[in-house]
């Protein structure tokens, strides 16, 4: 049997997506609580000021905040053994600048975690996952200021000192590599002070993106050796978006262009945060770009000294680099920029699906970290139909994820040290690039769409059955 018999199975989700109850018990405002709704062709747009008659998807999401008991109990019948959630910041620290936590917004993820406890379900966190405190924006232009180290070091002590007998697995940062391409400006480094407008007209300034990243980076050092130093029991990961790129042919050229994107996009912040340094491709990379991070003393040592203890990353899709400027035919896909690949099909947003990418991805970064790892998101955004019977026939989710759960399989037998797999949206969520409730992935589907209206029930589709048998079975049955 490939999986061994402690196998995390799970799905994930995420707060700023999820939870609605945007300014219930003291929560203040983040990043995507300024985000209006869009689609596959008109992007969302960010906000500075609420503009009354517009809506704002993440608000209300899909309300796991009253819906929590109801939620983890259908988690519980599918058999999840891991339930990847986040914590919203700004429940815990309104404005993130606060000295002291609010005390009904730690309360709230009390009852979650004893919830999950319930039913014997570990929970993976993700500390940041997409929800800068949107004060911290308008003060210090996000992660751009190395104040909100400070920031974020205060929130994670709260939580860690707070839930640190029910909490083992812990991610820094959501896709925390999303800053080395344009759109994670907004996402996940909130550098967008005074802006409003469409999310990729947000002028682009890699300068600010990778000094930022710089502040994550020492941000997520500092919280993971106070960790080691305080909570030994805790094993702390990385998130990476896992953007895999092949050469568009075998012309040198191409080779080389896919190296050097699969290095900035994939492996520059995992080597910083696995390694405990910066690679040195990248001193050439900041170069061609008139690039050049401010360093403090003693941030060398940081980095150093908060390495983390296991890998994770998402997987969604494949794309191809070329070297070639004739060749313009562009894959899809949020962050990911590259060429479509002539052997894929896509889905309906245009990710190209490609299963063998996951083992692929796998076996490349085991190679280079030799951690073990986890699959923290993967799935297929589908437009989804609501039978009059309540039931949704997703043949094409399950046999998207039945492919990429052979393939993990495959990479198992390897050799990689996989702990556990934890699909995208294992509920129905707002996305996170478009603002749209019409890209589902779940196995739930939850009664919400685009104009704002639904009633929120939940309902079982099919890939929820399917999806139980292969928890059932330690993923021995997939069809
Ligand atoms: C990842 C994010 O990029 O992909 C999630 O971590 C996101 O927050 C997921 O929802 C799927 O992307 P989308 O845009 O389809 O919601």
């Amino acid at each position: 049997m490939p999986f061994s018999k402690d196998f995390l199975w799970g799905g994930a989700t995420a707060a700023n997506q999820y939870e609605g109850a945007w300014n219930a018990d003291g929560k203040g405002d983040s990043v995507p609580d300024h985000c209006t709704n869009g689609s596959h062709t008109s992007p969302k747009r960010v906000t500075r000021e609420f503009e009354e008659g517009t809506l704002y998807p993440s608000r209300e999401a899909t309300d796991f905040y009253h819906h929590y008991k109801e939620d983890i109990a259908l988690a519980a019948e599918m058999g999840f053994k891991v339930f990847r959630m986040s914590i919203n910041w700004t429940r815990i620290f309104p404005t993130g600048m606060e000295a002291e936590p609010n005390e009904a917004g730690l309360a709230f993820y009390d009852k979650v975690f004893d919830e999950l406890k319930k039913y014997s379900i570990e929970p993976l966190v993700t500390i940041s996952h997409y929800e800068l405190p949107y004060a911290l924006v308008e003060k210090y232009n996000g992660w751009y200021g190395r104040e909100v180290i400070d920031c974020y070091v205060r929130y994670c002590k709260a939580i860690f000192e707070r839930y640190k007998d029910k909490v083992k697995y812990w991610l820094t940062f959501n896709e925390i590599n999303a800053g080395t391409a344009p759109m994670g400006a907004v996402l996940s480094l909130g550098v967008i002070k005074g802006f409003t407008g469409p999310v990729n007209k947000v002028p682009d300034e890699p300068q600010v993106r990778f000094q930022g990243l710089h502040h994550q980076f020492i941000a997520s050092a500092l919280v993971i050796k106070y960790a080691h130093d305080n909570y030994p029991q805790f094993k702390m990961g990385n998130m990476s978006l896992f953007a895999t790129k092949y050469p568009h042919t075998c012309n040198p050229r191409d080779v080389l262009e896919c190296q050097k994107q699969m290095r900035i996009m994939n492996w520059f912040c995992s080597d910083v945060q696995a390694r405990g340094y910066y690679p040195t491709y990248i001193d050439r990379f900041f170069k061609e770009k008139g690039i050049e991070i401010k360093k403090e003393p003693g941030d060398d040592e940081i980095l150093k000294n908060g390495t983390i203890d296991f890998y994770t990353f998402s997987y969604y899709m494949s794309s191809c680099e070329t070297a070639d400027p004739e060749v313009t035919a562009k894959a899809g896909g949020n962050l990911i920029g590259g060429v479509a690949n002539p052997y894929l099909k896509a889905s309906d947003w245009g990710w190209q699906i490609d299963p063998e990418g996951l083992r692929y991805s796998l076996n490349e970064i085991w190679d280079r970290y030799q951690l073990p790892m986890m699959v923290v998101e993967n799935g297929l955004g589908a437009y989804d139909k609501l039978e009059e019977d309540g039931s949704v026939h997703d043949s094409y989710r399950i046999d998207y994820l039945r492919q990429h759960i052979a393939q993990m399989k495959e990479a198992v037998e390897d050799g990689v040290d996989l702990m556990g797999y934890t699909p995208w949206g294992w509920i129905d969520v707002v996305s996170a690039s478009t603002g749209e409730m019409a890209k589902r992935y779940g196995f739930v589907y939850v009664d919400k769409y685009d104009d704002g209206t639904g009633d929120l029930a939940r309902r079982r589709k099919d890939s929820f059955f399917w999806y139980q048998k292969v928890i059932g079975t330690n993923g021995e049955e997939l069809c």
